[in-house]
């Protein structure tokens, strides 16, 4: 069994809540899961400040941990502009990993992120060539390992407009289903989701975990993600006001025998 958990938009800076961030970090302490991943926004405008905030979180999480960065992770503030132009992730490099794509191995699980961001462009894009390193990378995993490919931007755009999402998403599920891919996770909008695509492909969209931009109604959530040889279960954790910890707001388990039927 691996347990995952899966934090997104923490967004130091302007609106981050101190007090959701502890929380959630003795959540993940007393958890110990196999694995952490961050997908994207770390900081609200990508200042050397938020990112040392950031880092300094970041340390205090129990290892292993995978990161992906999010729009907001450029800068983009009056003074950096040029940088953004040139080296819009030499911050996160710096600070948070030193690719923009990633890919991590565990015992159960074989996890490939992308960078799906652009420096003008609204919305998730990426190259050709992530593409194709994204499917070598995929080509490594063990034939029992679960697949799961980590986004900031959404590949379900649940019929919202706004935040842009992943440019072409049916066009990627079918390409991410031809990869085995049985697990999508993603970030960027806010809201916390739980949904199987037509591809058979589970999505886990993690909510703000600790920012106070929430949207369209929903509070702060991450997800605690299980995954068995037979079952891959999703369990959205969210902030309850009054009992002032994140408690289980629902669970959805999928077999994965099922999943590799449809993905089949
Ligand atoms: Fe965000
Ligand atoms: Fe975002």
């Amino acid at each position: 069994m691996t347990v995952l958990f899966h934090l997104s938009d923490l967004h130091f800076g302007p609106k981050f809540n101190a007090h959701l961030s502890e929380l959630i970090l003795q959540d993940v302490r007393d958890a110990k899961p196999d694995l952490t991943i961050l997908s994207g926004d770390f900081t609200m405008r990508g200042r050397v400040s938020e990112y040392e905030q950031a880092r300094a979180y970041i340390e205090k999480l129990p290892k292993p941990i995978f990161t992906i960065p999010g729009n907001h992770d450029q800068p983009l503030y009056p003074g950096a502009m040029w940088e953004r132009a040139t080296t819009p992730w030499a911050r996160y490099m710096r600070y948070i990993n030193a690719t923009v794509d990633a890919s991590i191995e565990t015992r159960d699980v074989f996890v490939v992120g992308v960078n799906s961001n652009h420096r003008i462009v609204p919305g998730g894009i990426w190259s050709a060539s992530q593409r194709r390193w994204v499917e070598q990378e995929f080509l490594r995993a063990s034939r029992d390992a679960c697949k799961i490919f980590v986004t900031h931007h959404h590949l379900d755009w649940m019929n919202k407009y706004r935040p842009f999402g992943q440019w072409f998403p049916t066009a990627h599920l079918n390409w991410l289903k031809s990869l085995g891919v049985e697990l999508i996770l993603n970030g960027h909008t806010h809201v916390p989701l739980t949904t199987q695509t037509a591809q058979g492909i589970v999505i886990a969209q993690a909510g703000t975990s600790m920012s106070t931009r929430v949207r369209h109604g929903h509070g702060n959530a991450y997800n605690r993600i299980v995954i068995e040889p037979h079952a891959l279960t999703v369990q959205v954790m969210a902030f309850d006001e009054q009992a002032d910890r994140f408690e289980q707001r629902s669970e959805k388990t999928f077999s994965r025998q099922r999943i590799q039927e449809q993905l089949s």
